[in-house]
């Protein structure tokens, strides 16, 4: 979703703002641009589309010597990706650069429109820059009317803002979406996550909700509603955390084929001999801890709702899961004694990150399973552990379901073990079956062939269902998802055992039916189902290890021998079925239309 980048001082600036936006072009946008104050003098450029079309336009502009400068890829929520639509967004002598939502824009706009202003573009944003431009003929001083203007949105926003006004100056001010400030010695930078300041800057301070200031001379003026404040920056990583292809032909693909290795890192240490454990969490915090609730959007929902049949079969904890954008104003009643587990790939989920605010305030402890260390939701939740899933870039989240399903499971043991709820000799066949994941994780030669040359036959048609029941119910919703994302199809995932419920009434031969059918769970109970579709003429696709006669084409898979080791291997098989769809409809798998990586809107 957006990305911000700022900078201060002597170097080529149009070089930083550039590289710097080019490690947040996965998260998905629409068009970029960026401004530069250098001698006093305001330049911008923008472009809609890749950043590319951003060099092309600047390709003959340098600038060095002192200045300011802001840049941004946007992700469009109020009106088109048009240029005029893009950031950074210009009033008479200022520009600023935002990330999120000012909800009450439309009051802000009326209010300076009446006043004569007239607005360019349709967006939010740009309600900022005028206001600001407003406020600060009354006094002529440039942080004042800042700080007016910042305290008259509401909403959540990331804002940067230069003007000719204080030319060697830039303000900030960050409320619910991410922004951080990066060190050099004088040279100072912004970003909206750690990757574009990385390698450059030394040194980094997350900025809070509620904080704002400005940067001049190499110093940062820090202030919230208490007045001027202190803080304390933390050294950088120093590793720049970049991901290449590898010889594969998209990101994603390199990522399902990474998911064995990296399932082998996120239990390193944490799958012992004698037990499961986690450093991160000791017995005390889970004293008093009576049922688990888990809130979570897309991808890590699916994994949030397959671990609710873990934390009840193998830790005997009761689990209720909530998509975080419905709990948020559905006005929960909480209980202390729920573990509020959220979980998160980018860490910066805009709805996940309230949902835990609010467990937060109502005194609930709670954990944040999440792939990006330092992220807004592991700076905020009382305990995290991490994935170990490392950078993932494409838009299609693979690898970090994975990991974030691995954890879950070992999560769900160590509780059952601190609670005395977990039956010692499930516990030890259940560690058992987690070291067979790596290998169960491993494509073997020929299945990526046959899936490549299957995915021929499901171009068309009116639909898909997945199909499965338990812990393959999540696993079907995941597998709509990933192939509604990158083939722009229309994929539902429903529990097998539901369709003759209604959706039934849907099946025909152009009914695309994918059939999760494990031997080890339920059977003889999915394979009624299906046979059901099958009877009504549906086009069935089963993966199992079981022969299926009734199925128009069968993907046979290798294990058979623990519900978790089929789940994990069928969920590649549907990865890889969502990829080669794609790759044939020529869509971008990638980064496909309309998606962000990292959505920090609600
Ligand atoms: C799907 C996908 C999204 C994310 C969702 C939550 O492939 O990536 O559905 O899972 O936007 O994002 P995180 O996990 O970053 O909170």
């Amino acid at each position: 979703m957006c990305g911000i980048v700022g900078y201060v001082g002597a170097k080529e600036k149009k070089e930083i703002l550039l590289e710097g936006l080019s490690e947040l072009e996965y998260r998905g946008y629409d068009s970029a641009g960026i401004a530069v104050i250098e001698n006093d003098k305001l330049t911008s450029f923008k472009a809609v589309g890749k950043l590319k079309n951003l060099q092309e336009k600047t390709k003959n502009y340098t600038s060095s010597g002192f200045g300011v400068s802001i840049g941004h890829t946007r992700w469009a929520t109020h009106g088109k990706p048009t240029e005029l639509n893009a950031h950074p967004h210009l009033g008479k002598y200022s520009f600023v650069v935002h990330n999120g939502i000012i909800e009450n824009y439309q009051e802000i706009k009326k209010g300076l429109q009446k006043n004569g202003v007239n607005f360019l573009s349709q967006t939010d944003t740009e309600t900022i820059v005028h206001l600001f431009e407003q406020n600060y003929p009354k006094e002529q001083k440039a942080f004042e009317a800042f700080e007016d203007t910042i305290k008259t949105l509401e909403g959540a926003y990331a804002v940067l803002l230069i003007s000719e006004v204080a030319p060697d100056t830039i303000f900030f001010a960050k409320s619910g979406s991410p922004l951080l400030i990066g060190f050099d010695n004088e040279e100072i930078y912004f970003a909206s996550s750690d990757t574009p300041i990385i390698g450059k800057a030394k040194e980094v301070y997350y900025l809070e909700d509620g904080e704002y200031g400005y940067v001049k001379e190499g110093k940062v003026i820090l202030f919230d509603k208490g007045g001027e404040k202190s803080f304390q920056t933390k050294a950088l990583t120093l590793d720049k955390i970049s991901a290449q292809k590898d010889g594969y032909r998209f990101f994603m693909e390199k990522e399902i084929y990474e998911q064995s290795r990296v399932m082998s890192e996120t239990m390193m240490g944490r799958l012992k001999d004698e037990c499961i454990d986690f450093e991160e969490i000791d017995e005390a915090f889970l004293e008093g801890i009576e049922n688990i609730k888990i809130c979570a959007c897309g991808t890590s929902y699916h994994s949030a709702l397959a671990s609710s049949y873990l934390f009840e079969r193998l830790a005997k904890i009761p689990c209720s899961v909530e998509i975080a954008s419905e709990f948020r104003y559905k006005e929960p009643l909480l209980s202390k004694n729920t573990l509020f587990i959220v979980i998160s790939q980018s860490g910066e989920t805009a709805d996940t990150l309230e949902a835990l605010k609010m467990a937060k305030k109502g005194g609930l402890k709670t954990l944040a399973i999440c792939n990006v260390d330092n992220s807004s939701i592991v700076r905020t939740s009382d305990r995290s552990i991490l994935t170990r899933a490392g950078i993932e870039k494409g838009v299609a989240s693979t690898k970090a379901f994975a990991t974030q399903t691995m954890v879950l499971w070992m999560l769900s043991l160590f509780i059952g073990r601190i609670k005395g709820t977990t039956d010692a000799k499930i516990a030890k066949s259940e560690k058992d079956a987690m070291l067979h994941i790596p290998k169960a994780l491993l494509i073997p030669d020929g299945l990526h062939e046959k899936i490549h040359r299957l995915s021929k036959r499901y171009l068309h048609g009116h639909g898909f269902f997945y199909i499965g029941r338990d812990i393959f119910y999540p696993l079907a919703l995941e597998g709509a998802l990933k192939l509604k994302e990158i083939s722009y199809l229309h994929a539902e995932g429903y529990p097998a055992g539901e369709m003759k419920h209604g959706p039934i009434a849907l099946a025909d031969s152009k009914l695309f039916t994918i059939a999760l059918m494990p031997r080890s769970l339920h059977y003889e109970k999915i394979k009624s189902n299906v046979e059901e579709l099958s009877a009504r003429d549906s086009t069935i696709l089963a993966i199992s290890p079981c022969a299926f006669d009734l199925a128009d084409d069968f993907i046979l898979t290798q294990h058979d021998s623990h519900p978790m080791i089929e789940f994990f291997e069928m969920m590649i098989i549907t990865q890889l079925l969502a990829l080669e769809i794609s790759v044939r409809l020529g869509n971008d798998v990638d980064m496909p239309r309309n998606l962000a990586k990292s959505v920090t809107v609600e």
